[in-house]
């Protein structure tokens, strides 16, 4: 069984069809065409699936379409568009913080709920840590990402 429903993601509503079971990671893939997000784990372990659901980090992979309605999706397209996710996509790539880059769209997406609710500056180290421990790099890339992050948070806003 199937049914209609709109899913607002990085500022567009979505007219799509869903299953009660299909996941906000299936729904933004394959019905909106937005692949940023990655499926690695498929149990909410590695953080590459990360979005953000009414500026909350959420795992995609842990989270049905349906509960997504009535809610504000952004995706990591949408918030490197502009503004501080740009921002935190130019870092990433100034302090080589991107290997084989299948985290990094999660990581991002990590960054920003942090950097949404920290004042320019303010994000310890821990603070950075702690915002990104649910994200898994297989590349090791984790001091280039501290690096990164701590240099985006310090940027104005
Ligand atoms: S794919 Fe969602 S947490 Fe790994
Ligand atoms: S850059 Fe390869 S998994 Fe993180």
């Amino acid at each position: 069984m199937t049914t209609h429903m709109t899913l607002r993601v990085n500022g567009s509503d979505h007219d799509i069809t869903v299953a009660p079971d299909t996941l906000l990671l299936d729904a933004l893939r394959y019905e909106c065409g937005l692949t940023g997000a990655k499926l690695g784990c498929g149990t909410g372990d590695c953080g590459a699936c990360t979005v953000t659901v009414d500026g909350e980090a959420v795992n995609s992979c842990l989270v049905y379409a349906l509960e997504c309605e009535g809610h504000a999706v952004e995706t990591v397209e949408g918030a490197t568009a502009g503004g501080i996710g740009a921002l935190v996509a130019e870092e990433f790539v100034k302090a080589d913080a991107v290997q084989c880059g299948f985290c990094s769209p999660g990581i991002i997406m990590s960054t920003c709920a942090l950097l949404a609710r920290t004042e320019p500056g303010a994000a310890t180290d821990e603070d950075i840590k702690e915002a990104l421990a649910g994200n898994l790099c297989r590349c090791t890339g984790y001091l280039p990402i501290l690096e990164a992050v701590r240099r985006a948070s310090g940027a104005p806003r």
